[in-house]
């Protein structure tokens, strides 16, 4: 079975492929490094002991992509590939309205003339905006609040046309909640390049004295510390979502959206407390005003995942402190 990645060399893509061939599945990748790093690709083959063919370029890149299903029989496509940072879409819409719905177009049209009709696509919690009731079912109201939301809901408007548009297609639309940790191995995970916006790349950056201190955004929300709840979910537990998610468009038709987290929500601190005690190391941190357009809470309603996809995630909070410390300290 031959699945094409793009944006494999990502945070999530990364430790999908390690998944991915872990179970034998042939891979092919895309990626542009746009915001990964090419020693990636090695640490996946050192952890996995197996090898993938590799494209470096655009999903944008009609002739390469035409290239690549040409030489390629591929039986189902991951689609990560795009940006995603909240504030940079507000400072930069056009760029992400260009990047993440063509690439996507580009990559369906491919698809539908090479017959590959099976594809499992990158969406995120935030299609959800601000929930109006928690835990959050896939079927809840759906508005955005940035513009990397809003593509990524376009992109899921765009789907579900094509799905109902010809009844071979075959799409799972996974919406992750807040992925983190590293894999174990500690060769892979996340470390932004440049001062991170998410809280646990910021957390990383204070534990190893890149920065002076955390900036908690708020503690005087609805919760039971008042800082803000996430639902966390450890990026290996993710990976394996996407295993079951290719499993689920290989046996079936349609489209389906399906959440990926745990179900259960931790505050900033809670968060930030974990790791300390996990790793024995300090955090200082400072309370300062609330973030513009942060949520109190969000976490999700798994049962359907669990339901539909056989999926669940196994790891704990403490295996997300101590892979993701393991990992900063490694690289
Ligand atoms: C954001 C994105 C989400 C994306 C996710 C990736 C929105 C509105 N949010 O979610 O789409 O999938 O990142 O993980 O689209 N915090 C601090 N200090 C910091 C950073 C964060 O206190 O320096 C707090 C925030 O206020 C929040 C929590 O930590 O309560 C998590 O924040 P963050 O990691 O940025 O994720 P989200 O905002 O939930």
């Amino acid at each position: 079975m031959k699945i094409l990645v793009t944006g494999g060399a990502g945070f999530i893509g990364s430790h999908t492929t390690v998944e991915l061939l872990n179970s034998n599945y042939e891979i092919v990748m895309i990626d542009n490094f746009s915001n990964s790093n090419k020693e990636v690709l090695n640490k996946i083959k050192i952890i996995t002991q197996k090898d993938f063919v590799f494209y470096e370029g655009d999903v944008q890149d009609n002739i390469l992509l035409e290239k690549i299903f040409s030489e390629h029989n591929i039986d189902v496509v991951i689609h990560f590939a795009g940006y995603k940072a909240v504030g940079e879409s507000v400072k930069q819409p056009l760029k992400y309205y260009e990047n993440n719905l063509y690439s996507t177009i580009e990559l369906c049209q491919m698809m539908e003339k090479y017959k590959v009709k099976k594809l499992v696509f990158s969406s995120s919690a935030t299609v959800y905006g601000q929930p109006d009731k928690l835990p959050i079912k896939e079927d809840s109201k759906l508005m955005t609040t940035n513009p990397y939301g809003t593509t990524k809901l376009m992109i899921e408007n765009i789907l579900k046309d094509l799905a109902v548009s010809d009844e071979t297609w075959s799409i799972a639309i996974l919406r992750y909640f807040n992925p983190i940790g590293a894999h174990e191995s500690g060769l892979i995970g996340e470390n932004p390049k440049d001062i991170p916006n998410n809280l646990m790349p910021y957390i990383m950056k204070v534990a190893t004295k890149e920065l002076d201190n955390l900036n908690i955004f708020g503690n005087d929300y609805n919760t039971h510390d008042g800082t803000g709840v996430r639902d966390y979910i450890h990026v290996v537990d993710l990976a394996k979502g996407h295993l079951k998610a290719c499993e689920k468009v290989l046996k079936s038709n349609g489209i389906d959206a399906y959440n990926l987290g745990t179900g259960t929500g931790y505050s900033v601190l809670d968060l930030v407390n974990t790791f300390m005690k996990v790793n024995q190391v300090n955090i200082p941190y400072k309370i300062i005003d609330r973030r513009p357009g942060d949520i109190a809470s969000c976490y999700a309603d798994n049962s359907y995942a669990k339901e539909k996809l056989n999926f669940e995630a196994t790891k704990t909070i403490e295996d997300m402190c101590r892979d993701a410390f393991n990992f900063i300290k490694n690289s």
